[in-house]
This record gives structure tokens, sequence and C-alpha cells, in this order.
């Protein structure tokens, strides 16, 4: 696991930026996989920043969501179809139809998951997936608890979710119950993963996630098990980090190595 350390939440957007602008020079049809929540915000901006200056042409991906919540109707503006459309269709100039994500409102919910396995699998698989992570370290929405082999499929939402959610809803009873969720199974086939965490508020999971013990109690330390994860976080979330500083010798390392490359 490479952990990146970074001095301020703007750096972590702009590095998480590059990771995919990197990706995206080696293969311009990528398949990425995109979280939602506010961690990929500032990098899907700086992203569409660098495609209206003309420094990067993001058009031909497809995108793959992790999850979608169940049961809001469909359009709804907390649905993270919606919030997709808003802050990175739109901004890149995808075609909507390159950004799939799970169909909660679909009555066989069982079906529209099998359907969406189905979906990353047409596409290749997924190149590169963003993860942002929960407070008590889920990732997508694999809930302390998940196995750590799963796949997409219907979760409930743990009350701490529901309750960090909230702010994205009217009132906190808006929240859905319920999720499609790619299992951490179906995260761990990505051929490389990008985490980007940002103030003191995700210390404590990074910390489970990158150095604990792998466990479902945290699911986003199931990371652990795949050889290409890049984890970007700023300072404060890598407060309660113990390795920082190898991280960061690391991390110069590598950067004196490709100057001298060049
Ligand atoms: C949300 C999403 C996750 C996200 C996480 C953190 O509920 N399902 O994909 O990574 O929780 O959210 P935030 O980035 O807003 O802290």
């Amino acid at each position: 696991m490479e952990v990146l350390v970074l001095p301020t939440a703007d750096d972590v957007d702009v590095r998480a930026a590059d990771i995919v602008a990197e990706q995206v020079s080696r293969r311009p049809d990528t398949v990425l996989g995109v979280a939602t929540g506010s961690s990929p915000l500032g990098a899907y901006r700086e992203l569409a920043r660098r495609q209206a200056h003309g420094l990067l042409d993001l058009t031909r991906l497809t995108c793959f969501a992790l999850d979608e919540y169940v049961g809001l109707p469909a359009g709804h503006p907390s649905g993270y179809a919606a919030v997709l459309e808003r802050e990175l269709v739109r901004p890149i100039g995808l075609p909507p139809a390159r950004m799939r994500v799970p169909d909660g409102s679909r009555e066989d919910l069982e079906a529209a998951c099998r359907d969406y396995e189905e979906a990353v699998g047409l596409a290749g698989g997924v190149d590169l997936q963003i993860l942002g992570i929960g407070a008590n370290g889920h990732i997508g929405f694999n809930e302390p608890g998940s196995s750590l082999s799963s796949r997409t499929r219907v979760k409930a939402l743990s009350a701490r979710t529901r309750a960090d959610n909230a702010r994205f809803f009217k009132a906190p009873d808006d929240v859905p119950t319920h999720c499609i969720t790619q299992g951490l199974g179906t995260i761990l086939d990505a051929r490389r993963v990008l985490l980007v965490a940002q103030g003191e508020r995700k210390a404590a999971a990074v910390a489970a996630a990158v150095e604990g013990p792998v466990s479902a109690m945290c699911p986003a330390s199931v990371l652990q098990f795949h050889r290409a994860v890049t984890v970007v976080v700023d300072e404060a979330a890598a407060g309660q980090l113990a390795l920082t500083d190898y991280y960061r010798f690391v991390a110069e390392a590598k950067h004196r190595l490709r100057q001298e490359e060049r």
C-alpha cells in the first residue's frame, strides 16, 4: 500500500486528480470507479478544471458508481445518480449513458445487483477505483460486519452512516435505510485503487484501514489484500497513523528516483 501524506486537503484533491490523469493518459477509455460523499468532490472539480482547460480528455471514460440509496424516487437530488450527474458527468462533459449507477428504484433489487455486477464485467472491469472512507471504516456502503468477499447487494445502513449523511437530506428521517452497494470483493477486483481522506474526523478510520488488523469491523482494511492501492490523505486524516515518517521517506525516495530517470 502506498500512503501519501500531504499538507492540506487541497493537495489531496490535486494529487488524486494527478493519479486519475496519469491513468487516463495511458488509457483514454479507462473504466473509472467513482465514489460519492464529499471526499472526492475536490478531485472531481480539479479534473473538470483540467478538462475545461484542454489539459485532459475525460469524455471517453466509462464510470461505475460504488453505490446508491434504495427507494429514492428517480432524479431525487440526494440520490447518487443525481449527485454524480451534477458533480462529475456535466462538469467533465461525459455522455450520460457512460455513468452507470446501481438502480435503487427497481422493484427487483436482487436483479438490479446482478445486472450491475454483469455490467462491470462486460465493460472489462474497473481500471481505477476512487474511494472515500466513512468515519466507521466503510467503503462504498459496506458497513462494519460486511463480508470481506461480498459482491454487489442490498445492505442496511448503520445508524452512524445515516446520521453522517443526514446533512445531504432535508431531515434525518429522510435518509434511506437501505442501499445497493458494490461488495468488498467487487471493489477488490479493480486493477488499481485510490482512497482519499481529509480531516481529523477520518483519522481513526484511516489508521484502522491502513495499519490495523484486516477485519470486517473496518471494511476498508480489506484493501491491505490489494496489490495496487494508493491512499492519499492530508495531515489531519493521517493524524493517527503510526508509520507516517516511513511513508514520507518512501514517497520522497520515489520522487527522487523519478527525477533521476528524467
Ligand atoms: C458515504 C458513501 C461512501 C463515502 C463515505 C464517506 O456514505 N457511500 O462512498 O466514501 O460515505 O463520505 P464523505 O466523503 O462524505 O465523508
